[in-house]
């Protein structure tokens, strides 16, 4: 049998990189060995990665020396960035710059980049429909991703450009449960207006990104959205009541009043929501169902999700 290639994980103890991490050690026959990349080899969690099967190494996206130290042999990487540590696009741009230059670096023959859209090509930074953010951005933890595309294309990195989309997980770990009205009844509220949300188990995000891997160079120089279901509030809010067994309605709300709600990060996932609502049909077009369970056939539509996570969902 041909000798296993290594994939470095970067976020192996994360959603999307333990999902890649996951996906690669459950395939015991399959053609890759994962490289757990944590800042912390002797945690808990860096123990169950072993335990997993991969090699656990030690990387810090803030530190490109120890990123080609952890890449080097490799033959391909994943890349993440996690905006959400630090809520800084300047930083997100940095991390990005680092793990490509580490990437071109060891020499690797495939990098998966976690992405998002650069919204700013739909809503230019003089369009007043949304404030300007942080100077530069219209949904500065899209946009930095976006446009840390160009940093990866111009290291001369053999690429892949994963376009991810909001996890179902969310509704778990980032506040968006149901939450209890004045009137007493459940509600999920989001300002989406009659549009769909793209969105997925975040497990399935690492499997695709290990469908990229396996189905390898015809992928390099590619952007492919993925998607476990495009759905509106009403429909999301239908999902929920079938899974809760109690009734859930889904709550409009104006993107300016969710800038407005006071948690940090509101302007930005207002602005984020906004975009999400007005350009949906280009979403559509972009993250296709049918392209995500061509590279992860194991997909989860959003009942199937909800089936085995329901019971987590913390209801306010
Ligand atoms: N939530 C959503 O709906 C959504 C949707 C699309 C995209 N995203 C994007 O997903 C990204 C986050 O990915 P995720 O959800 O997989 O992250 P996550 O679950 O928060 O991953 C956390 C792991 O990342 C590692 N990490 C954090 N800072 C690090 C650093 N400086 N160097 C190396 N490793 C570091 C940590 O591992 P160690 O402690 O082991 O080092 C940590 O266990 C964000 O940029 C976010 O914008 C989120």
């Amino acid at each position: 049998m041909a000798e296993k290639r290594i994939i470095a994980v970067v976020g192996a103890r994360g959603a999307q990189g333990g999902g890649l991490v996951r996906a690669i050690t459950a395939d015991k026959n399959g053609p890759f060995t994962a490289r757990a990349l944590t800042r912390d080899i002797r945690s808990d969690r860096a123990r169950e990665l072993r335990a997993l099967g991969a090699e656990v190494v030690a990387a810090d996206v803030d530190d490109e020396e120890s990123l080609k130290k952890a890449f080097a042999g490799a033959y391909g990487a994943f890349c993440v960035t996690f905006f959400w540590a630090h809520m800084s696009p300047e930083k997100e741009t940095a991390e990005a710059a680092a793990m490509a230059h580490a990437a071109k670096a060891a020499g690797l023959e495939h990098v998966v980049w976690s992405t998002l859209e650069d919204t700013r090509k739909w809503v230019p930074l003089g369009d007043t429909r949304m404030p300007t953010l942080k100077g530069q951005y219209k949904v500065p933890h899209f946009d930095a991703k976006g446009a840390a595309d160009r940093l990866f294309t111009d290291a001369g990195v053999p690429t892949t450009f994963l376009a991810t989309c909001a996890y179902w997980d969310n509704l778990i770990h980032f506040g968006w449960g149901p939450k209890r009205g004045p009137d007493g009844k459940l509600a999920i509220t989001f300002p989406l207006g009659t549009s769909s949300l793209a969105g997925i188990a975040a497990e399935d995000i690492g499997k695709c990104a290990y469908g990229i891997f396996k189905q390898g160079a015809a992928h390099i120089g590619k952007t492919i959205g993925i998607v476990g279901e495009h759905l509106t509030g009403p429909q999301m809010a239908a999902a929920l009541t079938k899974a809760l067994g109690q009734s859930v309605s889904y709550r409009d709300m104006p993107p300016e009043a969710y800038r407005n709600l006071g948690f940090p990060g509101a302007d930005d996932l207002g602005n984020m929501f906004q975009f999400d609502r007005d350009f949906a049909a280009d979403l559509r077009r972009l993250h296709s169902v049918e392209a995500s369970r061509a590279l992860n056939p194991e997909l989860q539509t959003f009942d199937q999700w909800l089936a085995a996570n329901a019971a987590h969902i913390p209801i306010g």
